[in-house]
């Protein structure tokens, strides 16, 4: 199973290069974010609970999204790779990925890190909000918290990859494609 995490703040493009790369790699994909808002959607206790952080900008806590991911695994170990999108987003979330992983006896082969200035990503999510419907994406204040939670919690998560010699950072600015081929370039190297 080759386990990737594509990583980067809110806006950087994860889910539209995860869409790019599962079609090219036949690569299961989980999305936590889009996880949460099916929860949502589908009026669960855990959607309740999930909607009191995400409306603010702020992370859902640690043992919920742990909980999806190991449901999601559990479900996946035949996979041949899989694409973690905007999971891990805190250290422990990281640690509790790499035990999760090692009772399948593997681990996350490699962490591509979406570099995207800060003025581009609220360009990028403020149009995206025009027809998202996305609560999180509607107003200045709350995506400023979401890029203000990733800078403080999401952040040090690269640090723990780039310890294990995981991380590499990949300009996510410029067209999908050019991304993309980027990405592709990173993962072809540790397959
Ligand atoms: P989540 O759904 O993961 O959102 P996010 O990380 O804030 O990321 P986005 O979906 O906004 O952006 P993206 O990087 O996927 O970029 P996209 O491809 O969409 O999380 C939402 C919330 O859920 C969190 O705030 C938190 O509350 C909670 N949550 C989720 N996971 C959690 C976890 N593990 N722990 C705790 N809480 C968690 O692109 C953005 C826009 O830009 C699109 O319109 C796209 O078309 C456009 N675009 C993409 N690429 C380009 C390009 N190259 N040039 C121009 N535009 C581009």
């Amino acid at each position: 199973m080759l386990n990737i995490v594509i990583f980067g703040p809110p806006g950087s493009g994860k889910g539209t290069q995860s869409e790019n790369l599962i079609k090219k790699y036949g690569f299961d994909h989980i999305s936590t974010g889009d996880l949460l808002r099916h929860e949502i959607e589908t009026n669960t206790q855990l959607g309740y609970l999930a909607k009191q952080h995400m409306d603010k900008g702020e992370l859902v806590p640690d043992e919920v999204v742990i909980g999806m991911i190991d449901s999601f695994l559990d479900k996946n170990v035949k996979s041949k790779g899989v694409i973690f999108d905007g999971f891990p987003r805190t250290t422990d979330q990281a640690k509790a990925l790499k035990e999760m992983l090692a009772s399948y006896d593997t681990d996350v082969a490699i962490l591509l890190d979406l570099e995207v200035p800060e003025d581009e990503l609220t360009k990028r999510i403020l149009e995206r909000g025009k027809t998202s419907g996305r609560t999180d994406d509607a107003n200045i204040e709350t995506i400023k918290n979401r890029i203000a939670e990733y800078n403080k919690k999401t952040k040090p998560v690269m640090d723990f990859y780039a310890a294990e010699g995981k991380k590499v950072v990949i300009n996510g600015v410029g067209s999908v494609d050019e991304i993309f081929a980027n990405l592709c370039k990173a993962i072809d190297a540790v397959k």
